[in-house]
């Protein structure tokens, strides 16, 4: 099983405002299994913002519509995910429904698709404030404006009897964002919520969320494919594969050191000569496994330069990278053979480059141990 006492980066006796353990999902009909998430662990303290990056298809979706209680009958979902001390697996849809859009919001890549566009925006913000707090249609209207003007929406006053059409797309996600937050939620998941806009949009929508987290202490869930977006606004970074958690670190220590090979292959793509100015997940040789079953094995190997037996032979669980001076105790990683912080990535764990191994390549103690537990 994979470890799960992870710590919030920020000192602070404050409790985590969201924290997941041993998350699992996965999607059952009569013909297959998906396990789309497998045993993923994280907290987000509050004013904190989290990455998770990932290919397509890792999980990230399927992780935060967990969180929101939004996944479909079908889906089969282990683990505990408390919010603010409460615990929403397994909780009733009336509970859920209390909680959702008041203590917990999200926000999705396409406005398009949650607003709705016979309705002013001013209505569609009202109606929130109106259903979780009781604002009078007069009151609410007034809050309406002054969080159009919190996401940044100039002339508010005047936008509030616009329609979703008559807006910009980075104005609609504002608009989405502000509804989001419209009750002040103690957690925001912004699912991809730059990936549809360009990227000075972008860099306005990461501004508003800055300022969400900074003014409201509001704690952030941003799952991204973007890195560039990762390096800006997150402190920390979970990086997914296949269904599991495979690092977790500040994102300084990430960037920096990314131990993982799979973290090593997203970041070595993008730093490579010609890859400057590349801000999308890279492509890495090989594909996603089928997430069909639950290997007792590294899911990464075969697209993994560093395999050996013990990586397929047995699952490797979310650890604290050992500890160099300096180095923080909340990266982890789930390798036999993470690179050494100071390890140059010949081969970015991917591909057949030459192995610049210092001492934790495979066969070597940390892999050699864990394997005989
Ligand atoms: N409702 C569903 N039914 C069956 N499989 C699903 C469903 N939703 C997602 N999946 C599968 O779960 C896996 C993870 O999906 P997702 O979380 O959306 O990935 P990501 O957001 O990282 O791109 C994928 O293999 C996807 O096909
Ligand atoms: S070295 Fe082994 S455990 Fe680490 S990512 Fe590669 S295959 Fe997985
Ligand atoms: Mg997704």
């Amino acid at each position: 099983m994979t470890e799960t006492v992870l710590e919030p980066v920020r000192k602070t006796s404050a409790e985590p405002a969201l924290s997941v353990r041993d998350l699992s999902v996965s999607f059952h009909s009569d013909t297959r299994t998906v396990h789309a998430v497998d045993g993923v662990s994280y907290d987000v303290a509050p004013g904190e913002v989290l990455a998770v990056v990932g290919e397509s298809g890792c999980g990230k979706s399927v992780t935060s519509m967990a969180a929101m209680g939004l996944l479909p009958p079908t889906a089969r979902i282990g683990g505990s995910i408390r919010l603010g001390g409460r615990e929403l697996v397994g909780a009733p849809e009336k509970e859920l429904q209390k909680v959702r859009g008041k203590d917990i919001a999200m926000i999705f890549q396409e406005p398009m698709t949650s607003l709705n566009p016979v309705l002013t925006i001013g209505r569609q913000i009202g109606e929130v404030l109106r259903r979780h707090q009781g604002l009078s249609r007069k009151d609410a209207k007034a809050r309406a404006v002054e969080l159009l003007e919190l996401v940044g929406i100039p002339a508010p006053a005047r936008r509030i009897d616009e329609y979703p059409h008559q807006l910009s797309g980075g104005m609609r996600q504002r608009v989405m964002i502000a509804i989001a937050v419209a009750c002040d939620p103690a957690v925001l998941i912004a699912d991809e919520p730059t990936t549809a806009l360009d990227v000075t949009v972008q860099a306005g929508i990461l501004e508003v969320l800055q300022s969400l987290r900074e003014r409201l202490g509001t704690a952030i869930v941003l799952v991204t494919h973007d890195l560039g977006v990762v390096a800006d606004a997150a402190d920390r970074v979970l990086v997914m594969y296949a269904g599991r958690a495979v690092e977790q670190a500040p994102v300084h220590d990430l960037f920096a050191t990314g131990r993982h090979p799979y973290t090593r292959g997203l970041l070595g793509a993008v730093l490579r000569p010609g890859g400057e100015g590349k801000r999308r997940l890279p492509e890495i040789p090989g594909l996603v496994p089928s997430l069909d079953s639950q290997p007792d094995a590294c899911t990464f190997a075969p697209r993994c330069s560093r395999a050996d037996d013990t990586c397929t032979g047995s699952r490797p669980g979310l650890r604290a990278v050992e500890r160099e001076a300096g180095a923080d105790a909340s990266h982890r990683a789930a390798c036999w053979h993470p690179y050494a912080e100071t390890q140059a990535d010949a081969d970015s764990g991917t591909g057949s480059g030459t192995d610049t191994d210092t001492g934790t390549g495979p066969g070597t103690s940390a892999a050699a141990q864990e394997a005989g537990k």
